[in-house]
């Protein structure tokens, strides 16, 4: 039983009466997240601030619609409430440059047509039977599908917020302060572990198809970063001509460089002597011992390059986590803040060093949390893969196309990361809260 299920249960909110108690709780929270990011004028909501990003109104509505096609249709049988908007709210029918032009519902619009969902929502949660064998009912697999992606949008939300520049949206808040010292490195000593996630939706309950199935796997001993690459450090490598130099980067990342004149993260410019950095609509000088955020795959693959080093495989990185739900055992992450910097309790990551209860029992610590992590691997499937419940969330994605980046960024909700948790990006991609940390192998 983990801290999470016992705090519940002291609650009366085990079962399954008490699981549709947390859910309902979880749907609100969320919501009231999304609101809050949107809580600005319609000018800003509908306005493309990047053509990788969706305008915000986009966002809005599409977690409206997913949760309508899953838990009203779907769950529910429910006929659809507005079966035209549907190819508008669909991710894979329009690119996100394209769709500022199409006739989408206006901030009003989609306010009410959430709302509208969510209310059906609830009233579909009060009757399924959340024992039923069906997978989708099993354990309430749906709802957490539908909290899991709205958090994930509201991720999204937050890095198109960053991307705009706009000053005065996002609130930002305390965090713990670092801890320097100990060895920067920890030793991960060879042999089989567990990677992935069990079969069933009970093992935990609301993974993806693509943390599945949980497998054995032999790794070699190797050396990992104690943590995540900081701003500090990372500048050594800008100082140190890293930027202007073959040596250090793939084919693909140096043709890269040179065709877009990267010279720093994104978000970073140079003043003098001074680097600065803008964070949600603010220039600050940029903080040494905060994990460096904002660099592609082929910028921290670089940078492990010159320090003599190379990007953990993502099997490397969960090995180091120790075989649990968190590096730091069971306990939910949501419901104290001594583990991780997750959810948005600041809009920045956390010095290094300061979530030592946080640690792994290998002693690695902010695996969970802080800044996305950059691995060396490509997202592809695991052996035994089952698509569930649909194609498009993981599969239409495996492929060399795309690096997996793990741990969760200080934007990502509790609910959604966890060890097992998979994400992806294009190794271009900087607009996401992500860093990275160094491996080695053993000598
Ligand atoms: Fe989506």
């Amino acid at each position: 039983m983990t801290d999470l299920d016992a705090a519940l249960g002291a609650a009366g909110l085990t079962g399954p009466t008490g699981l549709k108690e947390r859910i309902a709780a979880e749907l609100a929270a969320v919501r009231e997240r999304s609101l809050a990011y949107t809580d600005a004028d319609d000018d800003m909501l509908v306005r493309q601030h990047s053509l990788l990003m969706s305008p915000l109104v986009w966002d809005l509505a599409h977690v409206g619609n997913y949760e309508e096609l899953w838990v009203l249709r779907e769950v529910g049988g429910i006929e659809p409430l507005r079966p035209e908007i549907d190819h508008l709210y669909d991710a894979f029918k329009y690119p996100r440059k394209d769709r500022p032009s199409l006739p989408l519902l206006d901030p009003a619009e989609a306010r009410k047509y959430i709302s509208g969902v969510r209310g059906r929502v609830l009233d579909v949660l009060d009757r399924v039977d959340l024992t039923a064998p069906d997978p989708l009912r099993s354990g309430g697999y749906v709802f957490g599908l539908v909290l899991q992606h709205e958090h994930q949008h509201d991720e999204t939300m937050l890095a198109t917020l960053q991307l705009s520049r706009r000053p005065g949206l996002v609130r930002d808040g305390e965090l713990p302060p670092g801890r320097p010292g100990a060895d920067p490195e920890v030793h991960i000593p060879a042999g089989v572990f567990t990677m992935g996630t069990g079969g069933g939706t009970d093992t935990v309950a609301w993974a993806y198809d693509n943390e599945r199935p949980a497998h054995r796997l032999y790794l070699p001993g190797y050396r990992i970063d104690r943590h995540p690459v900081t701003n500090g450090a990372y500048l050594e490598f800008v100082e140190d001509g890293g930027y202007r130099d073959p040596r250090w980067w793939l084919p693909q990342g140096w043709e890269w460089v040179e065709r877009n004149g990267v010279e720093a993260p994104l978000f970073w410019t140079r003043d003098g002597d001074v680097w600065w950095r803008v964070r949600f609509g603010r220039e600050e000088p940029v903080p040494p011992e905060e994990p460096v955020q904002h660099v592609s795959w082929y910028e921290a693959d670089a940078y492990a390059r010159w320090a003599g080093k190379r990007l953990p495989t993502e099997a490397e990185w969960e090995k180091a986590c120790g075989g649990r739900t968190y590096p730091w055992g069971e306990a939910d992450p949501g419901h104290h803040g001594r583990w991780a910097n997750l959810g948005h309790r600041a809009a920045r990551p956390a010095p290094a060093g300061a979530f030592p209860d946080g640690a792994s029992p290998y002693g690695v610590e902010q695996l969970i949390g802080d800044v996305w992590e950059w691995t060396d691997s490509w997202f592809q499937p695991y052996p035994g893969y089952r698509c569930f419940p649909y194609e498009e969330y993981s599969k239409v994605f495996f492929g060399e196309t795309h690096r997996v980046l793990r741990g969760g960024s200080w934007a990502t909700h509790p609910s959604a990361v966890r060890t097992t948790f998979r994400n992806w990006d294009y190794p271009i991609r900087r607009q996401i809260f992500a860093g990275f940390r160094c491996a080695r192998s053993e000598e």
